[in-house]
């Protein structure tokens, strides 16, 4: 990246934090499906965050294989954030360790540990918290396939929320999933009375008694029994703005699928879904996996390398100044 998008990111994690009054922006890199390059991704957005001068912190969440560590060139992590998971550490900021890349830390998932238990409830928000302590400017999440509340939550806390699909369409069947299970989840801990808490857990079950079929039908619903929570709801799905990339796209069919995956979601949930790019089929990521070096610093000129960092740039660019308010 050049000078100027130096700037314009710079700019943008000022925006961001007087925005937010918090810490460091956090990224989640997340999917329904595995093995769909979300390491891959996560790895060489936090690196071309990194190149740009930006201080990045990556952090592997997904404690049941983890391996961003690999990909980043960091052999054998002694710590992880499973130490911090089972309270063996309490310092999360202890646990960032150097990278090869300059201006790039880790926070590795499992060390030395083979445990791959998830963050409970209370634990979770703690991390949460820390992570927003970090100091960094940005904080790079790679989550770990399907919905388990501590991955949907990393993705629901995100300021950018990015959704990796492969062109298949068994992947593009679980991003839906995971997108339904992370909205409902959301409304749920958006409501404040336990009756509505009670309708949005009925709503999840695509055969409810109710007749609930997709969440307008739900928001009719919360709208007449309660004004305030229909208020919280509209609200809600206004701040619900995954990212969609298409990874590992080798057509120009495949490239406009991210277009249709947003439109339908756009459509289906009334909410803020955004495309973000595609990063094309490429064999050098395979090579750079191979090398233990993410492909932006390996093969820059690489066709996928580019994509890449222009996904990194794209997050990294000063939000639109007016609100595109909502989709419907
Ligand atoms: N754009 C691409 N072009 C070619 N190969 C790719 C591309 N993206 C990823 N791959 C290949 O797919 C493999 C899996 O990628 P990655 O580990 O990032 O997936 P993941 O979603 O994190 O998987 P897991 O569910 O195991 O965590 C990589 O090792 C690489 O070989
Ligand atoms: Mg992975």
């Amino acid at each position: 990246m050049g000078d100027g998008s130096t700037e314009a990111t710079t700019r943008a994690t000022e925006i961001s934090r007087a925005a937010t009054g918090r810490g460091p922006r956090l990224v989640a890199v997340g999917s329904g499906k595995g093995g769909v390059g979300r390491s891959v991704v996560a790895a060489n957005v936090a690196t071309a965050l990194a190149d740009s001068g930006q201080r990045v912190i990556a952090v592997d969440t997904d404690l049941g294989s983890a391996n961003l560590h690999t990909l980043l060139g960091v052999e054998h992590p002694r710590e992880g954030l499973s130490d911090f998971v089972a309270r063996r550490e309490e310092d999360l900021r202890k646990l960032a360790i150097e990278t090869p890349v300059a201006n790039l830390r880790l926070v590795a998932g499992t060390g030395g540990h083979l445990d791959d238990a998830q963050p409970d409830n209370a634990r979770r928000v703690r991390l949460i918290r820390d992570l927003r302590q970090l100091d960094a400017d940005w904080v790079v999440l790679d989550l770990g396939a399907g919905v388990h509340p501590a991955t949907l939550d990393y993705f629901l806390v995100a300021d950018d929320a990015l959704l990796i699909l492969s062109p298949e369409p068994t992947c593009i069947e679980s991003a839906y999933a995971f997108l339904r299970a992370a909205f409902y989840r959301r409304l749920w801990q958006s409501m404040v009375s336990q009756n509505l808490r009670d309708l949005v857990t009925d709503a999840m079950d695509p055969r409810n008694e109710r007749g609930i079929q997709n969440p307008l039908d739900l928001l009719r619903e919360v709208e007449a029994a309660d004004p305030a929570e229909g208020a919280r709801f509209l609200r809600t799905v206004d701040e619900f703005r995954p990212k969609i990339v298409i990874n590992g796209a080798r057509s120009a069919d495949d490239i406009r699928l991210g277009f249709s995956v947003v439109t339908v979601c756009r459509r289906y949930f009334g909410a803020n879904f955004k495309y973000l790019g595609y990063i094309n089929y490429d064999e050098a990521v395979r090579r750079s996996v191979i090398a233990k070096v993410p492909l932006v610093h390996f093969a820059k000129e690489a066709d996928a390398a580019n994509y890449l960092t222009r996904i990194a740039r794209k997050i990294s660019e000063p939000p639109p100044a007016v609100s595109l308010g909502r989709h419907r």
